[in-house]
């Protein structure tokens, strides 16, 4: 693939999570792989652009590289946000495999979160602002709320092809640091704080996607109840990546048609994230 892509702009682009390392879906096909380098480093894998069936450009980067070798922990989250931001993106569509917390949200189903908890232990590269730049932006609402709506409205409407493959909304999120899963403790503390679902990955690429004024949605796959259901094995790897194989052609047909809807003109300013243009600025208080 060449490594450079002179079409204009990219404005939407899909992170693939754990079992979406790349973006092979009817239609599209890939143009272009770029290898970008920004001041915080290589992102996690080249960006991968790819045409829609409609001819509209996207970009695809899988955030735990091309073979999977880097933890939540390592990802090189500040990198892979401004290497989009770079190209042009104005709005993500994240994947992310997720533990159930709540016995409605069976593995295989899809939530969409309106919330989250940061459960992270600092020590993620989480902000832009420093070295004498010093900015607080609003994360009140983590996720767009427009592109949240319109990714719901799309996967509510017969995308998730298997039986009882169900989609929610309004989840609250837990983002904990890992690798480990959680104890059967913090799992059942997650729940009494009201928690949908829970992962390693969502932060800190939902602020930093915040800070650079890029409209961003997580598409939650659960594929595990975790470990606080009384009588079931706890989660393992195994369970993971096996529903996660699962759910991968689901992740897949969403996401295309996700991105086949989101190219129609009425979307326009939404993925172009005209709404956002300028928090960042007045978020800033250097003089
Ligand atoms: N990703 C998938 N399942 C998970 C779980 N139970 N806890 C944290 N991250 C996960």
């Amino acid at each position: 693939l060449p490594d450079t892509f002179s079409e204009g702009p990219v404005r939407i682009a899909v992170i693939g999570g754990t079992g979406i390392s790349a973006l092979e879906a009817e239609g599209f096909t890939a143009v272009a792989s770029l290898n970008i380098q920004t001041p915080y480093g290589a992102p996690s894998s080249p960006l991968t652009i790819l045409k829609t069936p409609q001819n509209t450009p996207i970009a695809f980067l899988s955030r735990h590289g091309l073979h999977h070798e880097l933890t939540p922990t390592e990802v090189p989250n500040r990198a892979n946000i401004a290497a989009l931001r770079s190209i042009g993106v104005r709005s993500i569509v994240a994947f992310s495999a997720v533990g159930s917390l709540q016995e409605y949200i069976r593995p295989r189903d899809f939530v969409i979160p309106s919330q989250i908890i940061d459960r992270t232990k600092g020590i993620r590269a989480s902000t832009f602002f420093e070295g004498g730049l010093v900015g607080h932006v609003s994360f009140a609402d983590p996720f767009d709320t427009g592109l949240a709506k319109a990714v719901f409205n799309i996967g509510s409407d017969g995308v998730l092809k298997g039986e009882g493959v169900k989609m929610h909304k309004d989840g609250l999120l837990i983002c904990m640091e890992g690798p480990q899963f959680s104890t059967r403790a913090e799992s059942n503390m997650y729940r009494s704080w009201g928690g949908t679902v829970i992962n390693m990955s969502a932060l800190p690429e939902a602020k930093l996607a915040k800070e650079a004024e890029i409209a961003y949605v997580m598409v939650c796959m659960s594929t595990d109840y975790d470990c606080w259901r009384t009588g079931e094995a706890a989660v393992t790897v195994e369970t993971v990546m096996g529903n996660m194989h699962a759910n991968s052609a689901n992740a897949k047909h969403l996401a295309a048609a996700i991105l086949e809807e989101l190219a129609k003109e009425k979307y326009q300013d939404l993925v172009n994230a005209k709404h956002l243009e300028g928090s960042s600025k007045w978020a800033c208080c250097t003089a």
